[in-house]
């Protein structure tokens, strides 16, 4: 089986409200989305590098033989995923391997994608790079300044979710088809009744979703 990168970059970044498109943004010198490129570009382990960008996006220029661009995304996470895939469908087979990676995740390594193919790729269903949850974690009742704990939750045995996500073809198209709502793939794969593999990811593999994480990104990525 072939094993392909799917990487999303068609999102707004509304909460990092940067002025452009968070995958834009600049970390040291190179866009977000150019520096989470490096570990797909440089993996032994993968065929092929597809993105997934909004229809009309004018700022991509990363294209190469190995980077791929797919000029599919929609409103959501999940619909731009699900566009990806049913763009690059007839260009696979049903059991080849898709990772699925956030554009807003650049501290991801050849080993860390190393490590997820290594435990799933004799798996029947796939897995998923996640943390252990270090955080107590409160539900709160109320919001904005009326919020206060309503709930305090047991963490054992939760993870926090990263990408890559990785599922085979067939598989995880069917999987989203039937789940419009999904907001990652193994929630989506889930719903068909498996249970996806947790394997251990990193936290510089962290999720650069707000302003202050674009400035941790720069102390954190500059020299590399
Ligand atoms: N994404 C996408 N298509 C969408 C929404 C998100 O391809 N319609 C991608 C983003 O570009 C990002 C990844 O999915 O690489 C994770 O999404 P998120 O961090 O939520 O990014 P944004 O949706 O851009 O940010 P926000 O939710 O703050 O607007
Ligand atoms: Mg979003």
């Amino acid at each position: 089986a072939r094993f392909i990168a799917l990487i999303p970059a068609a999102g707004g970044g509304s909460r990092a409200d940067l002025g452009l498109p968070k995958q834009y943004a600049d970390i040291g010198g190179r866009s977000m989305l150019d520096r989470t490129l490096d570990a797909f570009r440089a993996s032994p382990l993968i065929d092929a590098v597809y993105v997934v960008l909004a229809p009309d996006d004018r700022r991509f220029d990363l294209a190469t033989e190995e980077v791929r661009p797919l000029y599919v995304g929609g409103a959501s996470r999940r619909d731009s995923v699900l566009a990806g895939l049913n763009a690059i469908a007839g260009s696979y087979g049903p059991n080849d391997w898709v990772l699925v990676h956030d554009a807003a995740r650049p501290g991801i390594t050849t080993a860390l994608i190393a490590d997820l193919i290594d435990a799933c790729r004799d798996d029947a269903v796939g897995g998923l790079l996640a943390l252990p949850v270090a955080d107590t974690l409160k539900r709160a009742s109320g919001q904005g300044d009326e919020a206060r704990v309503g709930a305090t939750l047991p963490r054992d045995g939760l993870w926090a979710a990263q990408t890559p996500q990785m599922f085979r073809l067939d598989l995880l198209r069917r999987a989203y088809a039937a789940a419009p709502d999904a907001t990652d793939e193994a929630g989506a794969v889930e719903a068909m009744g498996h249970a996806p593999r947790l394997v251990p990811g990193s936290q510089r593999n962290f999720k650069l979703t707000w302003r202050e994480d674009f400035a941790l990104a720069r102390h954190l990525f500059a020299n590399e």
